[in-house]
């Protein structure tokens, strides 16, 4: 059931991610071109990305504050391209249930308030509950497979979620754009951050394209090795 997993990232030489930054020496249109090319049928942002580009402004405040626990995946409608939000707690407060002309999809834990849910079913969001305390991200990907019919989901960032599904197995490849750019700065997150630090050894990748595109961007695509040596040495679960 679950997804072919592509996170879809764009990032200066130095691997920092900040859009704001990288967007004077990145030509226009090339993240979202770039990005079509991988056809897939779903993009999953955390919710530091969609709180600062597509939920709004104040967040949600719930009146019962109680958990919701475990609840049945809750699907609004089907459709051709989904958006989806991982919000643990189910603080992003949203409109409606179309984002740019995608079906909205927000993952929670069992910690999300029960009126969040509430909220999400009247505005007809769809919503999946995976996991105690924080989101059981293999749960979820299967959960998105099973009851929405998703089958390439393209892993759009920012860092700590990128690296929250590496940790967990779940990348199945990398598609980067690497601009002319050197960031710098210390507290802006990398394309995969927030890895535990016992993880001492890089994950190894297979290259399996390369680019060049316009305003001397490279386009590198790798696919995530997955020998059985690397699982054995425990660079990656199995
Ligand atoms: N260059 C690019 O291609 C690109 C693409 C996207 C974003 N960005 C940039 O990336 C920056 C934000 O990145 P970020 O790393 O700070 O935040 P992020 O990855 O967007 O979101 C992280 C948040 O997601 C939630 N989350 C839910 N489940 C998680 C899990 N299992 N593991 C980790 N996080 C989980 C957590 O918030 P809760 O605990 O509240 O749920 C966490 O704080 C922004 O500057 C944005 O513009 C760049």
């Amino acid at each position: 059931m679950k997804p072919y997993i592509i996170c879809h990232m764009v990032s200066s030489v130095d691997g920092k991610i900040d859009g704001a930054a990288l967007s004077s020496v990145m030509a226009d249109g090339e993240y979202e071109a770039t990005g079509s090319k991988l056809k897939g049928d779903a993009w999953i942002c955390g919710r530091t990305t969609m709180q600062q580009h597509f939920a709004q402004k104040k967040p949600f405040v719930s009146v019962s504050k109680k958990p919701a626990g475990p609840r049945p995946v809750f699907v609004a409608h089907r459709a051709k391209s989904y958006a989806i939000s991982v919000d643990t707690l189910g603080k992003l407060r949203w409109s409606g249930g179309d984002l740019d002309g995608d079906h909205l999809i927000c993952v929670v834990s069992e910690k999300a308030p029960e009126d969040y849910l509430d909220m999400l079913r009247q505005k007809g969001i769809s919503y999946v509950v995976a996991g105690k305390s924080s989101v059981d991200l293999r749960k979820a990907v299967d959960q998105l497979g099973k009851y929405f019919g998703i089958r390439t989901l393209l892993l759009e960032g920012g860092g700590h979620i990128n690296g929250a599904f590496l940790q967990a197995g779940l990348v199945d490849e990398l598609s980067l754009l690497v601009v002319p750019g050197i960031d710098g700065r210390h507290d802006i997150a990398a394309v995969f951050d927030g890895l535990s630090q016992a993880k001492k050894k890089a994950v190894p990748l297979r290259l399996k394209s390369l680019e060049r595109r316009r305003g001397d961007t490279l386009w590198l695509r790798y696919e995530v090795a997955r020998s059985k040596r690397a699982q054995i040495r425990g660079l990656l679960p199995p």
